[in-house]
């Protein structure tokens, strides 16, 4: 059944390969009663044409400012009555212009000329998104208040595979519906990000740990560490001194970070030890190994017809040692769990005495591009609904931010 949302955005299309995606972006939007007015660039028209969006939405296409259709003060008209501007694909050039707050053709200047807010979802290259000059001018965005969707890591038109890949139509549906509905995870993207972290410095656990049983073989998990490096990613753009202690994972190091590798539990407990001293937050996104071998072979263990036994000493819990610290930082745990979710990530929370504690299915979590995450702390509970994961660390980040200030403040 159609849901009436009654909120209005204008859609703006860029010159991308990742155009296709916007006509079921509309058409998504529509189905949940989100009234869609396009306004396309010229680039974008080569690769999809004004006719398919007119004909989805019911509504002639905005392309040019000089056109009879589009004549008197379009640009202040549209931006007047809408509730948000989304701009998808947003390529690295158009990204640049809004940036520089340039307004050379009708998109640009509907951004410019505009009182409501602005998302924006990247679509390009893996080299142009991790182009300096982008990420200046995605910093520079997130800074003018700009909520950004995505993108996410994956297979892109020119047959590489990297970050830089626009989100796919339903995800960007869901987060766009989120944002009109005023959801946490809108509020949460929709602040304005200061480098709010400025100075601030955060020490994060990420990956999996890899318990030794003899020389080949060892105990680990499914962790690919993608949550905790957003995490850290996050935190960088607020302008924090990240310290990241990963454990094996097959992720590029993390630019402007510190990042000190380890592969055990111990050897994470460790350098943990060493840097919490100077950390003011603390965030535990590891899957750290419960248990090690009591006794790692230093050979590779032969076959034999026998039963073979292992025995396994528990580790120590990193999360609860710096929690229970005389002057512990600021501490966020997380929770994977695989049933019980909220009951579990409750009870954790108590148990380890933390402020703030993100709780995730295990089975949707471990290992996937996407994640959702409940967040627990002294006020309730907050949902952050299914996305990338980039995007819902910077949502967690933000949430962290407000605790942080106001415990200082107390
Ligand atoms: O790496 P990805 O593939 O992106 O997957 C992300 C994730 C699912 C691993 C992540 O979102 C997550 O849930 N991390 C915590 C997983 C976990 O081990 O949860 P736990 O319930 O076992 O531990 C609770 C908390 O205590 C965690 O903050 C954990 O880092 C910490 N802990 C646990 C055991 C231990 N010995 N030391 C710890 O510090």
């Amino acid at each position: 059944m159609k849901q009436e949302l009654k909120k209005h955005i204008v859609l703006g299309l860029t010159g991308g390969i990742a155009a296709y995606k916007a006509a079921e972006l509309a058409r998504l939007l529509m189905k949940q009663g989100v009234e869609v007015q396009v306004a396309m660039t010229e680039a974008a028209c080569h690769f999809i044409t004004p006719a398919t969006m007119q004909a989805l939405t019911g509504r002639p296409v905005l392309v040019n400012q000089w056109g009879a259709a589009e004549s008197g003060m379009a640009h202040i008209d549209t931006s007047r009555t809408a509730d948000a501007i989304v701009i998808a694909p947003a390529t690295a050039d158009f990204i640049a212009k809004l940036a520089h707050g340039l307004a050379d053709d009708l998109l640009s200047t509907l951004c410019l000329a505009r009182d409501c807010p602005l998302l924006v979802a990247s679509a390009m290259n893996r080299q142009m998104w991790a182009n300096a000059a982008t990420q200046r001018n995605i910093a520079q965005l997130g800074r003018d208040g700009v909520t950004l969707l995505g993108p996410c890591s994956g297979a892109q038109a020119c047959g590489e595979e990297g970050m830089g890949r626009m989100l796919e139509a339903e995800e960007l549906a869901r987060d766009i519906v989120a944002f009109l509905q005023n959801t946490p995870l809108s509020l949460a993207l929709s602040r304005k990000r200061e480098r709010e972290l400025e100075g601030v410095r955060v020490l994060i656990t990420a990956g999996p740990t890899y318990e030794a049983i003899d020389a080949v073989r060892g105990i680990t998990n499914r962790s690919s560490g993608k949550m905790g490096y957003a995490v850290a990613q996050a935190a960088l753009e607020l302008g924090a001194q990240v310290t990241l202690v990963s454990g094996p994972t097959a992720l590029p190091k993390t630019q402007g970070a510190r990042v000190v590798d380890v592969t055990s539990a111990a050897e994470m407990f460790d350098a943990v030890k060493q840097h919490v001293a100077d950390a003011d937050i603390f965030i535990g996104v590891a899957a750290v190994a419960d248990y090690r071998a009591a006794q790692p072979s230093e050979q590779k263990i032969k076959k034999s017809a026998d039963t073979l036994t292992l025995e396994l000493l528990p580790n120590p819990d990193i999360l609860a040692y710096v929690a229970n610290l005389p002057k512990p930082p600021f501490c966020v745990g997380f929770a994977a769990e695989s049933e019980n979710l909220r009951e579990q990530a409750k009870a954790k929370r108590k148990a380890k005495k933390i402020p703030l504690l993100a709780a995730n299915l295990a089975q949707q979590a471990i290992g996937a591009d996407e994640n959702e995450l409940i967040l627990f702390d002294d006020a309730g509970e907050h949902v952050l609904p299914r996305t990338d994961k980039l995007t819902l660390a910077r949502a967690l980040v933000q949430h962290i931010v407000i605790l942080y200030q106001q415990g200082k403040q107390r």
